[in-house]
C-alpha cells in the first residue's frame, strides 16, 4: 500500500506546483486594448476637454489603434463609455481569471488548498477500494480471513492527522471570510440598485451609471440592493459575489490593483433577461475616476428632452423591456402608433395615451396594465427628476409612428 501511496502524493505535489506555475507564467496580461486615438476625439465632444494628457494616460503604451471589435459603435462616446465598451480583459490562469483585487489572494488559495486535499483523497480512497476489492477478492482455493478488530495507531492517525487539516483550513478560512466582510474605513463608497434587467451605479456626487467605475489602488465598498427580486453581484476577477436582497442592504468591497475593463455578472436567475445584467466594470487609472465624476456629471445637465430621453432610455434599463422599433419585447413597444389615442387595459377601461399615462406609467407601473404583458414593471418613484421624466416622455413622443 505504501508503495502506491507515496508516488501517489508526490505526483499530485508536482500537479500542484504545474497549477501554481502556469498561474505565475500567464501573470504578463495582454496588452489593454487600445482606446487612445478614439478617446481624444471623444473627449472633446462630451462635455469639457479634459486637462491635456489625462486621456492618454488610461491605456500607457497602447498603440492608437483603435480599430478592432471595440470600436465598432464607439464613435461619439465619451470617453468613459468607450473604456467600458472595450473588449474585457480576460488574462487567465489554469482554473481560474487572473484575480485583479487585492484581497483575493487568501480566497484563492483556500481554493487550491481545498481543490489540491479534494483530488488527495478522491483518488487516495478510489485507488485503496479497488485494490482492496481486488485483493480480497473471492477465488477457488481462498478461504475468507476474519475481519481485524481493532488498531490503535492507525484510528489515532486518521483521526489526528484530518483534524489538524481541517482546523488549519478553518483558521486560514475563518481569517479570509474576517477581510472579505470588514472594508476599510476609507473607502470609495457606490450604491449599487439592481432590478429586472439592469444595474445602476450611484456614486457620491449623485452620478449614475449603468457600469460600475472605480478608481484603482482604492478600497471600494459597495452598499447593494435590489428593486424587486434576488440578484447576485458577481465580478469574478475580483472574487466578489453577494447578493442582493430587496427591502435590505447587503455589502461588498474590493481593492483593485490593474487598470483595465472586466466584466461583471448577474449571477442568479432572475428571470428572462437575467443573461444580460452583464455591466462592465472600469477600473481606472489614478486620476481617471475624479474625471469621470465630473465628465459625467457635466453630460446630462444641458442635453435637449429628446436625447436625455434616448440616453435614459439606455441607462436606465429600459431597453430590456421596451424597444423603439415597434416590436413588442417584455413590455410594449415604444414605437407606437397609439400616442394620443385611446388604448383598452386589461380590464377593458380605455385611457388616452399621453403625457400623464406615460408618466403615471413610469411612477406607478401596475396602476394600468395592457393586455398581453405581464404586469412586472419596477416602479421607477424616486429615482427620476421631473427633467428626466420630461426626456423620457419627449423621447417616447419622437418614437410616434
Ligand atoms: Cu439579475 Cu439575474
Amino acid at each position: 500500500m505504501k508503495r502506491i501511496l507515496l508516488p501517489l502524493f508526490v505526483t499530485l505535489c508536482v500537479l500542484a506546483g504545474v497549477a501554481q506555475a502556469q498561474q505565475a507564467g500567464s501573470a504578463a496580461p495582454p496588452a489593454p486594448p487600445p482606446v487612445q486615438g478614439q478617446n481624444a476625439g471623444a473627449a472633446s465632444d462630451t462635455a469639457k476637454p479634459s486637462p491635456a494628457g489625462s486621456t492618454s494616460g488610461q491605456s500607457p503604451g497602447a498603440a492608437p489603434t483603435a480599430q478592432g471589435s471595440a470600436a465598432g459603435g464607439t464613435a461619439g462616446m465619451a470617453w468613459y463609455d468607450q473604456l467600458a465598451a472595450r473588449p474585457k480583459d480576460t488574462s487567465t490562469n489554469f482554473w481560474l481569471p487572473k484575480a485583479v483585487n487585492q484581497e483575493s489572494d487568501e480566497s484563492d488559495m483556500m481554493f487550491y488548498a481545498i481543490l489540491a486535499l479534494n483530488i488527495f483523497f478522491f483518488l487516495g480512497i478510489t485507488i485503496a477500494v479497488v485494490y482492496f476489492t481486488w485483493k480480497y477478492r473471492a477465488r477457488p482455493g481462498h478461504k475468507a480471513q476474519p475481519s481485524a478488530g481493532h488498531n490503535d495507531a492507525l484510528e489515532i492517525t486518521w483521526t489526528v492527522i484530518p483534524t489538524i487539516i481541517v482546523v488549519f483550513l478553518f483558521y486560514f478560512g475563518w481569517r479570509a471570510y474576517i477581510r472579505v466582510v470588514t472594508p476599510p474605513q476609507k473607502a470609495v463608497e457606490v450604491n449599487v440598485l439592481a432590478w429586472r434587467w439592469a444595474w445602476e451605479f450611484k456614486h457620491a456626487n449623485g452620478v449614475t451609471d449603468n457600469n460600475l467605475h472605480v478608481p484603482v489602488n482604492t478600497p471600494v465598498r459597495l452598499v447593494m440592493t435590489s428593486k424587486d427580486v434576488l440578484h447576485s453581484f458577481y465580478i469574478p476577477v475580483m472574487r466578489v459575489k453577494q447578493d442582493l436582497v430587496p427591502r435590505r442592504y447587503t455589502y461588498a468591497w474590493f481593492y483593485a490593483t490593474k487598470p483595465g475593463t472586466y466584466q461583471m455578472y448577474c449571477a442568479e436567475y432572475c428571470g428572462t433577461n437575467h443573461s444580460q445584467m452583464k455591466p462592465a466594470v472600469v477600473v481606472h487609472e489614478p486620476g481617471g475616476y475624479e474625471r469621470y465624476l465630473n465628465d459625467k456629471a457635466a453630460e446630462s445637465s444641458n442635453m435637449p428632452p429628446v436625447e436625455l430621453g434616448k440616453m435614459l432610455y439606455e441607462k436606465k434599463g429600459c431597453n430590456a423591456c421596451h424597444t423603439v422599433d415597434g416590436t413588442a419585447r417584455v413590455g410594449p413597444t415604444w414605437a407606437t402608433k397609439d400616442w394620443g389615442k385611446p388604448i383598452t387595459m386589461s380590464d377593458g377601461k380605455t385611457v388616452t395615451m399621453d403625457e400623464n399615462y406615460v408618466r403615471e406609467s413610469i411612477l406607478s407601473p401596475l396602476a394600468k396594465a395592457r393586455p398581453g404583458y405581464p404586469p412586472s414593471m419596477p416602479s421607477f418613484e424616486g429615482q427620476l427628476k421631473q427633467k428626466e421624466i420630461d426626456g423620457l416622455i419627449a423621447y417616447i413622443k419622437s418614437l410616434k409612428q
